[in-house]
């Protein structure tokens, strides 16, 4: 059966490479059992129903989670599943006031867990010496692969999910209100449940294949990367991509009035406001305190745990 442009799987391929290679992409997803299309047709949800996921959906998540690839096999993750409406509220305050943390039935806390490889390594009479920001790192990649196996699990299945890296500016006191033991840090979560009654997520954009795509070498002339920036920041202002996620102007903590005018405010401008508010800061001083009091040596000194 040809591929036709209004087949989503053609259009979500070509939103990133064009017509021509997009045909060539959405004929080879139907030998790929599904997950080509699971994956190019993704969209993050934001609304949701209240249906509990059936145990067996539940099960396929869990076991998505653990099946990736592990740095050196060392498991460095626990992901910690919430349902508890209460403890699950309490969690969506804690991670920046996320309504839809509180509506989905399900949410996974992904943590790094520098606890157990640790425990094992005394345990066996040898001394620590894995350095915590070089295994922080390598942690966060083991339950990143996790959690995104469990999104396309879920999403091969007709749920919505949405990542939620606000997890890590509550961390402490998430760790906290979960019990965790010292050396097991919740980095992101991942929000799980069917889409709310008639919500369908539009594809969103991406930034030109050539900015996050290279071919051997960097081999990117700076003009060529400004004009494409510029081509991607004309595009989300036309569409007002980011009219809805405007960064209010208060945030950026400099005064007067709001200088982008309706309907100008595209990715560059979103993109620099993210990284340059005002609000940005205590978060960062969070995170310098959060780690260590969660027993994590992240300050980057070369230390190592004797
Ligand atoms: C590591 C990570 C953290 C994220 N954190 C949040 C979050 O805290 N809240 C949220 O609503 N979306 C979060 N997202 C979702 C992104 O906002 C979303 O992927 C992006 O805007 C692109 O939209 P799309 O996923 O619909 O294509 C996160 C995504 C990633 C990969």
């Amino acid at each position: 059966m040809p591929t036709t442009h209004d087949d989503p799987v053609h259009q979500a391929a070509a939103s990133v490479l064009g017509d021509d290679a997009a045909d060539a992409v959405s004929a080879l997803a139907r030998h790929s059992r599904g997950v080509l299309a699971t994956v190019l047709t993704h969209a993050s949800v934001r609304a949701f129903g209240p249906d509990p996921l059936p145990d067996d959906v539940e099960d396929a998540l869990q076991a998505a989670l653990v099946r990736g690839p592990t740095s050196s096999a060392l498991h460095s993750y626990t992901h910690v599943l919430v349902r508890d409406p209460e403890r699950k509220r309490r969690m969506a305050q804690l991670a920046g006031n996320q309504r839809w943390i509180d509506q989905a039935p399900l949410l996974i806390v992904g943590c790094a867990d520098l606890r157990r490889a640790r425990e094992v390594t005394h345990a066996q009479g040898y001394t620590y010496t894995a350095h915590d920001l070089r295994m922080l790192i390598s942690a966060t990649a083991d339950l990143t692969v996790g959690l995104q196996n469990a999104s396309l699990t879920a999403q091969s299945l007709g749920y919505g999910t949405v990542m939620l890296g606000g997890v890590l500016n509550g961390s402490l006191e998430i760790a906290q209100a979960l019990g965790l033991p010292e050396r097991v840090v919740p980095l992101v979560g991942l929000s799980v449940g069917r889409p709310g009654a008639g919500h369908r997520p539009a594809l969103r954009p991406r930034l030109p294949l050539p900015l996050l795509v290279r071919h051997e070498t960097w081999s990117l002339d700076p003009d060529d990367e400004a004009a494409l920036i510029d081509r991607h920041d004309e595009q989300t202002r036309a569409a007002r991509d980011f009219e809805g996620r405007r960064i209010p102007w208060p945030e950026m903590g400099v005064g007067g009035d709001d200088p982008i005018a309706d309907g100008d405010y595209g990715w560059r401008e979103h993109t620099a406001r993210k990284q340059g508010r005002a609000s940005w800061r205590p978060q960062g001083a969070k995170v310098d305190v959060d780690l260590p009091a969660q027993g994590l040596r992240v300050r980057g000194t070369g230390e190592v745990d004797g």
